[in-house]
């Protein structure tokens, strides 16, 4: 196939970041609590409530992306800044997305907000259990609602849920503990995921009727498995395992319907959740206009004999516990200081598989390498995450060349900010925050390599690639 020499005029080169990551102020002008605050003391950062200090910074930021070049910014818009108890509105919160669209527009950068990164309001969550409960569903709606009212004006691309394949997984995210286990536990996470699916199709929905030419879809963050050998067992277990790892929710959103082997997951473990004709009717009526992917890494997966299963506490289809498929070492791809398989071309198995499957547009909403940074002589050489980028965006145009319609890609993360795991010390920006985990300093902001190369790649729309 002939390779593109450069990337299409219309691809949007962004950056992505959330707002529990980067903003900071959780406690200031009205913000109220959200279920990932409580996460704080778990990473070992001694002021996560000042983040990246975005929230007084915007303005800067936005100036220094507008530098960058980026032709996209994706952020998060807190449901809490808005919607302090998750219900009443907060005319702070919208004052302060109202200048960032603002500023965003008049760079002409155009905005992605993603309507949920993570932040259920945690009086919610008390009242009536969040995701768990079928009352999250209309709450969700109803903060779409406000965001499509007030900003539907400017901002026409929207993520309904980040990354709800890792939601189920992470029993906190969900407002329950850690250690929770056992299959009533499983069956909780099978409805609340289903909520998600019916909230999705709603939303779109409500997209749809109220800004007919927005775009909106989810993002998911499918890690595609490629099999540990030739021997077709373990192809058949890294098929099973990209099933129950994204396809299962892709099928709902897309068609409204279960995947088989997810359905058969369920039904044998009696985990299956109340399903209503009519709520799969919607998801089919109500397909996204694109996909959102996430793509850090890879797995590798083996066919596994074990029959009995096991269930963990972390969350749905526990991978080297199902009896299905195990993970597996490769001593080909090479690892991150945190142990994320470095793969490249994952991302374009990614991009093949969900784009096949699903005919829609695709838009790689994060890609970055989480590394630890060093600053020498007010310089931050990271040629490390040039090189993950590069291969990765190599990966992009290749998928392009090929045919697959992608719309744009955005990198995680446009500025440092707090890990979800590691607080500080992991970072990922092409800003480089001045803050680590103990201390806060004057958070001054400075351009890394990565900055200036990634300028360039936008410039040149990605001839070097
Ligand atoms: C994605 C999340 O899963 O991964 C981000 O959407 C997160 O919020 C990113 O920061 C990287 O993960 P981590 O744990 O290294 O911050």
């Amino acid at each position: 196939l002939k390779q593109i020499e450069r990337f299409p005029d219309d691809f949007l080169f962004g950056a992505s970041t959330s707002s529990f990551q980067v903003e900071g102020a959780a406690e200031l002008d009205g913000r109220g609590k959200a279920i990932h605050d409580l996460a704080e003391k778990k990473i070992g950062i001694t002021d996560f409530s000042t983040a990246s200090d975005h929230y007084h910074r915007m303005e800067e930021d936005v100036e220094l992306f507008h530098e960058l070049g980026l032709n996209m910014y994706r952020f998060s818009m807190s449901w809490t800044r808005i919607m302090p108890d998750g219900k009443n509105i907060n005319e702070e919160g919208l004052a302060f997305y109202n200048r960032l669209v603002d500023k965003l527009v008049s760079y002409g950068i155009e905005p992605l907000v993603t309507i949920y990164h993570f932040e259920y309001p945690y009086q919610l969550i008390e009242e009536f259990g969040g995701w768990l409960s079928p009352k999250g569903i209309d709450a969700y709606e109803a903060f779409a609602k406000v965001l499509f009212t007030h900003f539907g004006d400017r901002v026409k691309y929207w993520l309904t849920i980040n990354e709800q394949d890792h939601v189920v997984k992470i029993s906190e995210r969900l407002g329950l503990p850690k250690e929770s286990t056992g299959l009533a536990f499983e069956r909780k996470l099978q409805q609340a995921n289903y909520h998600m699916c019916v909230a999705t199709a709603k939303v779109i929905q409500l997209a749809h009727q109220m800004m007919p030419d927005s775009k909106i879809g989810p993002a998911v963050n499918p890690m595609p498995a490629i099999p540990s050998s030739g021997n077709p067992k373990d192809l058949i277990a890294a098929m099973e395992f990209n099933e129950l790892s994204h396809h299962y929710i892709l099928d709902l959103h897309c068609r409204g319907k279960f995947s088989p082997i997810h359905w058969k997951y369920m039904q044998d473990r009696d985990i299956c959740p109340k399903v209503k004709t009519e709520d799969l009717q919607l998801m089919a009526a109500n397909p996204p206009d694109f996909i959102g992917i996430n793509y850090y890494l890879n797995q590798t997966v083996a066919h596994s004999e074990q029959e009995t299963i096991a269930l963990r506490g972390q969350g749905v289809f526990c991978e080297e516990e199902a009896g299905i498929y195990q993970l597996a070492e490769n001593e080909l791809i090479p690892q991150t200081d945190w142990g994320w398989n470095i793969c490249p071309e994952g991302l374009s198995i990614s991009l093949m598989d969900v784009c096949n499957r699903y005919q829609l547009p695709m838009l790689i909403t994060e890609n970055g390498l989480g590394a630890y940074d060093e600053v020498v002589d007010g310089k931050i050489h990271d040629t490390y995450r040039i090189e993950y980028l590069q291969n990765h965006l190599a990966q992009i145009k290749h998928c392009l060349s090929m045919g697959f319609p992608i719309l744009g890609y955005c990198a995680w993360s446009a500025i440092d900010l707090v890990s979800g795991r590691e607080g500080m010390d992991k970072r990922y920006g092409f800003i480089y925050v001045n803050r680590t985990n103990e201390e806060l300093r004057d958070l001054n902001r400075l351009k890394k390599d990565s900055f200036y190369w990634y300028q360039n790649v936008i410039q040149e729309r990605g001839q070097s690639i």
